[in-house]
């Protein structure tokens, strides 16, 4: 879920949804006021802790550096969340829910994974992510601390977790765990699936691939599993969807939209500083002087990032929708100021505020702040500084306008890594200002985690990988081959997308980020193609339970 500056990103609190959109800022408005924003799928369908058969506990033997030596043998507590209610006991499976880039809360039953766990009579569980939420390795995020903050040590989190509920002895007083853990039968003998969406999508194939004989086989939903620094092709399925009819979009709309961004730009462009000019309307002024690029970069992100929000989440039901956009885009005559459309199409996403973000100071600060929100925040406690790090330092994932293809906002020509993305990486972290990412690879296009984990070429056995053609993360994911956006953004084609046999794409036509996620009908009639894929995914996981 959830961005400033080519790197967008707006707050989401949690979800374990990629973080997408308009700035790095949390909160925007004029300089007094303060505008809560936050984009993000409809949370309370996917975890909340109102009526949950989930109990929650914390896991006292987690470890600081699955990587380090004995002198290194720091614990900390990791929270997680137990369901047995749908249970068959010993012998019958483990469905393991991966949290990842924010709080995690109990694993809801409109999830389908859930509606697959009562179908298996599995017990269910879910894992929170080390430094999100209430699972803090560290007192706070420094800069040296955050070296703890890394794929590699989840999935060694995840494995020793898993480990710890194998061992589990229901005759047994449990001391490992706050409040103590109570199963009614052992896991010994079960075997485990793992599912993921989103960045945790990536960590449940990579905890297939790293420690295969962990869990049976994986799902992972929408998992953007190519690393890119420059992420342009995230704007590129953004233009797609607001001109496929599928889902609402039309050429019209595509070239209103494009019309609407250069017409905006060729006005910022009239004044210095940019921005001042009388003929752009009142809604769409900047609510601080524009210093430089930087600054214009936080207020171009800002108006991409309301058409991001709503393609990542498209038909989650959380409205507006792509069609609710496009209509408000094309409505009127041709002679209608193309602005004033505009307008409309944004008050439906920001509402009433009454300029556009503008500060790259203001964006950042809260990226600057190490400590973690106080204890007892739960479900809303920050992840923006953490979830920006792990992007600067492992994946990239800088969401910019510089596509040459299907792309609408290349007007904004300041929303780019090297701009943004770089300034992010040093104001927030102190990390050099050039790409520069550790490792055996490290080159624009060779992050470390291509390296690591091998790209789009996983080299496992039984992971379902599952992505829609309508949701921006898809052109970093296992897709079909006829897809546009097929391979996208390895231009040196060092990591070609590869599956072996019994590894499956299921690739969904029309639907946005995580969509697969949801329960069968919970946000009405399920579409032709949710049905297929769910048909898909079920099939997979009862052959890894065969
Ligand atoms: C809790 O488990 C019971 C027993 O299976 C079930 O009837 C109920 O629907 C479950 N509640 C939720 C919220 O999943
Ligand atoms: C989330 O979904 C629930 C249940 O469908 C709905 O009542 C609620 O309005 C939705 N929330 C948002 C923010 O759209
Ligand atoms: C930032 O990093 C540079 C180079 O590693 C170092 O010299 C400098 O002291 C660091 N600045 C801060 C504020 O930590
Ligand atoms: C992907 O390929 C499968 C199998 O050929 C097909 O059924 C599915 O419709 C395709 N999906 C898209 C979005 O093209
Ligand atoms: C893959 O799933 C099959 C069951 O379909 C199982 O026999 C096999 O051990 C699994 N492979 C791995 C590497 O987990």
């Amino acid at each position: 879920m959830l961005a400033l500056l080519t790197l967008l990103l707006v707050e989401v609190a949690n979800a374990g949804l990629l973080r997408f959109g308009g700035l790095l800022t949390e909160r925007f408005g004029g300089d007094d006021q303060h505008v809560s924003f936050t984009l993000q799928g409809n949370q309370s369908l996917l975890e909340s802790h109102a009526g949950s058969n989930s109990t929650t506990h914390f896991y006292k033997n987690a470890l600081l550096d699955h990587f380090g030596g004995l002198s290194d043998e720091k614990h900390w507590l990791q929270r997680y969340y137990v369901d047995s209610s749908q249970w068959g006991g010993e012998g019958y499976p483990v469905f393991l829910y991966i949290g990842g880039e924010g709080p995690q809360g109990p694993v809801s039953s409109s999830l389908f994974m859930y509606e697959l766990a009562v179908e298996h009579k599995a017990l269910v569980l879910a894992l929170e992510h080390r430094f999100y939420g209430e699972s803090r390795p560290v007192e706070d995020m420094s800069d040296a601390n955050l070296k703890f903050l890394t794929s590699h040590q989840a999935l060694g989190d995840l494995a020793r977790f898993v480990e710890y509920i194998k061992a589990y002895d229901p005759n047994v007083n449990d001391a490992k765990s706050s409040p103590p853990l109570s199963l009614p039968a052992s896991a010994q003998e079960s075997p485990f699936v793992a599912f993921g969406g989103s960045y945790p999508g990536n960590l449940a194939a990579w905890f297939k691939l790293k420690y295969p004989s962990v869990v049976i086989g994986s799902v992972a939903s929408s998992a953007p599993v190519f690393a890119e620094y420059d992420f342009a092709e995230y704007g590129g399925v953004v233009g797609r969807a607001l001109s496929y009819p599928l889902i609402g979009g039309s050429d019209q709309c595509y070239s209103a939209v494009e019309k609407a961004v250069t017409t905006l730009k060729t006005l910022l462009d009239s004044t210095t500083p940019a921005g001042s000019s009388d003929k752009i309307p009142s809604y769409l002024r900047p609510c601080s002087p524009i210093g430089g690029p930087l600054d214009l970069a936080t207020y171009e992100a800002q108006i991409f990032g309301a058409f991001q929000g709503v393609v990542q989440y498209n038909l989650e039901n959380r409205p507006p929708y792509v069609s609710d956009l496009c209509t408000a885009m094309t409505d009127g005559n041709d002679d209608d100021d193309i602005l004033l459309r505009l307008v409309k199409t944004l008050k439906l996403v920001y509402g009433g505020v009454t300029c556009m973000p503008s500060s790259f100071e203001k964006s950042v600060a809260p990226l600057q702040d190490a400590q973690f929100s106080q204890a007892g925040c739960d479900l809303s406690c920050s992840s923006m500084r953490q979830w920006i790090y792990q992007s600067c330092h492992e994946f990239g994932y800088f969401q910019t306008t510089t596509g040459d293809k299907m792309n609408p906002f290349a007007a904004f020509d300041t929303v780019t890594a090297e701009n943004a993305g770089a300034a992010i990486r040093k104001a927030a972290y102190n990390l050099s200002a050039s790409v520069d990412y550790a490792g055996p690879a490290a080159n624009a296009e060779g992050l470390v985690a291509n390296t690591a984990y091998g790209a789009r070429n996983l080299a496992a056995h039984n992971i379902t990988a599952v992505n829609g053609n309508m949701d921006p993360w898809h052109s970093l994911g296992i897709v079909n081959a006829s897809d546009p956006f097929f391979n996208a953004g390895d231009s040196s084609s060092r990591f070609p997308q590869h599956v072996t046999p019994s590894e499956s794409i299921v690739f969904i036509d029309g639907t946005a980020h995580c969509r697969d996620m949801y329960a069968t009908n919970v946000f009405g009639q399920d579409p032709e193609p949710v049905s297929w894929a769910h048909a898909k995914i079920r099939g997979n996981v009862a052959a890894y339970l065969a």
